[in-house]
């Protein structure tokens, strides 16, 4: 729906990716489809048609503020990282009520912004409650707080990415969990609102979640008896996307909704926190060949894009289909696609069959949409890219490609006093 290719054209929704890289002059930048983030969220609301629930999107995925503003309108919460994220989803529009701060690290300074704006924290541990309690009563106020519980689930992603088993630093233990919510019987400072876990990143696996629901489920119980202010149940995010488009079936989200909706009890309001699933498949990170190298045993094909823009498959030995922007007519050969960056760990795909491409070609790493340009960075002297968004056959760009005039802004020498 929203990448397609037409008579050896890929396409983004409406336009075509080579006038859009001619428009816009300069590669790499991100391109998204706003169509498809639209589609991928309704995915989720019309699954969850029938049961009292929250979208909360994970902006660590993509905080583009556009893509913000779009996902507001469609009736999205905000599942946030940092402070800072806060005060990028108020910018977007968003109200404090319709977040929720996540994290094992968070600083007073931050849980002060969001406990004052009144939006929902999750606790990650004993200190973090404390922490909690000091600040809101220093505002003299209550905090809204979900636990957040580490169910030992093993979510069998890349190590990186899995956070549902003890090993993992997020989370209290539930015996612990258990605990936790006892305490905060009568609390002033804190009013408990429900329960909270993340399993990981990338899962297909529908039983993990039933599992971790399960577990959810016994504590909301135990919550319920403590605070009648209790109704949220937060499976977190996590559900994984087609990266490889090879025939190989990965579970929808609404596949996902069907399996534990029987689950729920009436008095849950269910929020799940997607990120890479609603933005993910929406991206691609376009490119262009700068040359190819054929050392007989081993060919490369260089883009300008690198692990600087799509630090994915450097991190995490992750896979992006790549794809040329016009189709090549020429016998594939074997290649790897790598970037200028001058660290041998800077590829954008490995072994890829794809026909010997003309200096200069348009190239797409598909999926790029979730965790690509919030984790790029300046490596090499690299600017950070543009990004643009289509809707229908409109081009908008959404950020601008950052100048070396910005690069040197932060260079000002000042005296410390
Ligand atoms: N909720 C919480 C508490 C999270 O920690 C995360 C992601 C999400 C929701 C959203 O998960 P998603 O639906 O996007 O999988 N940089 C890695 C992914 C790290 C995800 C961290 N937590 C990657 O590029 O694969």
């Amino acid at each position: 729906m929203g990448y397609y290719y037409q008579d050896s054209s890929l396409f983004c929704e409406g336009l075509k990716v080579k006038d859009i890289i001619e428009r816009v002059g300069q590669t790499p930048f991100y391109l998204y489809s706003a169509g498809q983030i639209t589609a991928n969220y309704r995915a989720y609301s019309e699954s969850l048609v029938g049961i009292p629930s929250v979208i909360s999107y994970a902006v660590k995925a993509n905080g583009n503020l556009k893509i913000l503003k779009l996902l507001r309108s469609l009736g999205s919460w905000v599942t946030l990282a940092s402070g800072n994220e806060l005060k990028l989803a108020l910018e977007a529009g968003f109200e404090p009520e319709q977040a929720i701060l996540n994290g094992n690290g968070k600083t007073l300074e931050e849980l002060r912004l969001v406990i004052e704006l009144g939006a929902i924290v999750n606790v990650d541990s004993e200190f973090d409650l404390i922490h909690i309690q000091r600040v809101a009563g220093e505002l003299n106020t209550r905090a809204k707080v979900l636990i957040r519980v580490n169910p030992d689930i093993d979510p069998e992603v890349h190590p990186y990415i899995s956070t549902g088993l003890l090993s993992s630093k997020f989370g209290v233990a539930v015996n612990e969990a258990v605990e936790m919510v006892k305490s905060l019987a009568g609390m002033q400072s804190v009013q408990l609102l429900g329960v909270h876990c993340h399993l990981g990143s990338n899962l297909n696996n529908i039983a993990v979640y039933q599992r971790a629901l399960t577990v959810l489920i016994e504590l909301f119980q135990i919550a319920k008896e403590v605070s009648d202010r209790v109704r949220y149940i937060n499976l977190g995010g996590g559900w994984g996307i087609d990266y490889h488009h090879d025939n190989v079936k990965v579970p929808s989200p609404q596949e996902l909704i069907q399996s534990i909706r029987w689950m729920i009890p009436k008095d849950v309001t269910l929020i799940l926190e997607p990120g890479r699933s609603i933005v993910g498949n929406a991206g691609v990170l376009v490119c262009r060949v700068i040359g190819v190298k054929d050392r007989g045993d081993r060919r490369f094909i260089v883009v300008d894009g690198s692990m600087a823009e799509l630090i994915r498959p450097s991190l995490y030995g992750a896979y992006h289909k790549a794809g040329f922007v016009e189709e090549v007519n020429r016998d594939p050969v074997r290649y790897d696609i790598v970037g200028p960056v001058c660290e041998s760990a800077d590829f954008l795909g490995k072994d890829r069959l794809l026909p010997p491409p003309n200096e200069g070609a348009g190239v797409a790493i598909f999926d790029a949409g979730a965790y690509g340009y919030v984790m790029s960075s300046n490596y090499n002297g690299r600017a950070s890219p543009a990004e643009y968004l289509v809707y229908g056959d409109q081009l908008f760009q959404i950020r601008k490609r950052e100048g070396f005039e910005d690069h040197l802004r932060l260079f000002d020498e000042r005296e410390i006093l």
